[in-house]
């Protein structure tokens, strides 16, 4: 028989691309809810359609009446929910929406599941994918990365609003028996991403001539992981529940931001030049730019600006015995030329 996913904000940056991969499971029906935010790439939308297993209802997760209309028509198997206001900075200008969307979203659908599912049902289960911001900062380049039993540390309004629903999904596994599995992954980049994340941000102001706005002295550090990777591993944990889990997604690819800009830049002239259609489309981008001086404008630092983000994501590459090729540069090429051909 069909399975039924329920995929909540599956028309943002990681849903996205993870519907991709799970549209070509024929054994699995996608429902696809989302707001429609800002966020959401409607153009997705469209190139789904053909797909007989796709299904999309535009909702807000915060819309208790829609969604138990929507649990009343349907039965899940299982939750994927990727819904979730998602920028930093937007969190510290409008905390509000933040807790909203992350937190009562979140709780409305747990409430949906477990009226349909009932208490301790080993047949369902709810995904929640969520973010290593959790763990709040690692103070110096030496720290460990954190693991799944570090304490959740959050620093920034949209960190505690996942920090919260985590613990909200926990207290379901250990109350009511909902199978539940959190993800902690590190910073995604890819195709579709939207203009306001770090990467698009990087690339679309090199190609247009512009100097890279840079938080504080640009020496923060994140680490990347490709989308499709990590889309392909949640695809795995969609067979895989069993009670209460919790695994680190990461890649081991850390960068400052400063390295960051200076790859990129570095990548953008090596595509250009074997390209004349690009030199012809973008005649702003500088092939002689000095890095330190002429490259980066350096602004107000955001506040609570985390340092650095590390995982130790030994847990889940064991258990699945994942070995995910490292192709950093590969990858960053591959969304560098997609930014270059999509306007
Ligand atoms: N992007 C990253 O680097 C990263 C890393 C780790 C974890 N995450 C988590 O992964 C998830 C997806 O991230 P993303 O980068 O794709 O985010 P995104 O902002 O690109 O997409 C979020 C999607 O959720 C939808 N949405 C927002 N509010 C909604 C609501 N109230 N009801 C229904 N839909 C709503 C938006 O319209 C959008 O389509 C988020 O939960 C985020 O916290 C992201």
């Amino acid at each position: 028989m069909k399975k039924n996913i329920l995929i909540s904000g599956g028309l943002g940056f990681i849903g996205s691309n993870f519907l991709k991969y799970i549209l070509k499971k024929k054994h699995i029906n996608c429902i696809v809810i989302d707001k429609l935010t800002y966020a959401s790439n409607i153009d997705i939308l469209n190139k789904y359609k053909k797909y007989k297993n796709f299904k999309f209802y535009k909702i807000d997760i915060c819309d208790n009446k829609k969604i138990k209309k929507l649990f009343s028509d349907i039965k899940f198997n299982h939750i994927i929910n990727f819904a979730a206001e998602s920028h930093v900075d937007n969190s510290i200008k409008n905390p509000n929406q933040f807790f909203k969307t992350n937190i009562l979203g979140v709780i409305n659908l747990a409430n949906a599941a477990l009226e349909q599912w009932g208490y301790g049902s080993k047949k369902n289960g709810f995904l929640q994918i969520s973010t290593d911001e959790v763990y709040g900062d690692l103070k110096t380049l030496q720290s460990r990365g954190f693991d799944e039993k570090s304490m959740l540390l959050p620093n920034s309004p949209y960190s505690s609003s996942k920090a919260s629903a985590e613990l909200i999904l926990r207290s379901y596994n250990k109350t009511y028996g909902m199978q539940i599995t959190i993800t902690n992954c590190t910073n995604n980049f890819g195709p579709h991403q939207n203009n306001e994340k770090l990467i698009p941000v990087i690339i679309n102001s090199l190609i247009n001539g512009k100097k890279v706005p840079l938080y504080g002295n640009g020496k923060n550090i994140r680490d990347w992981i490709f989308v499709d990777d990590h889309c392909k591993i949640i695809l795995k944990l969609l067979n895989n529940f069993n009670s209460l889990s919790k695994y680190n997604i990461g890649q081991n690819n850390e960068y400052s931001n400063l390295e960051l800009v200076n790859i990129i830049y570095k990548c953008i002239r090596e595509i250009m030049l074997k390209n004349k259609k690009l030199l012809k489309k973008y005649p702003k981008f500088n092939f002689e730019l000095d890095f330190n001086n002429e490259l980066i404008n350096f602004i107000n630092d955001r506040l609570g600006h985390d340092f650095r983000y590390a995982i130790d994501s030994k847990l889940l590459n064991k258990k699945f015995n994942i070995k995910l090729k490292n192709s950093f540069l590969l990858n960053l090429k591959k969304t560098i030329k997609w930014y270059l051909n999509n306007d």
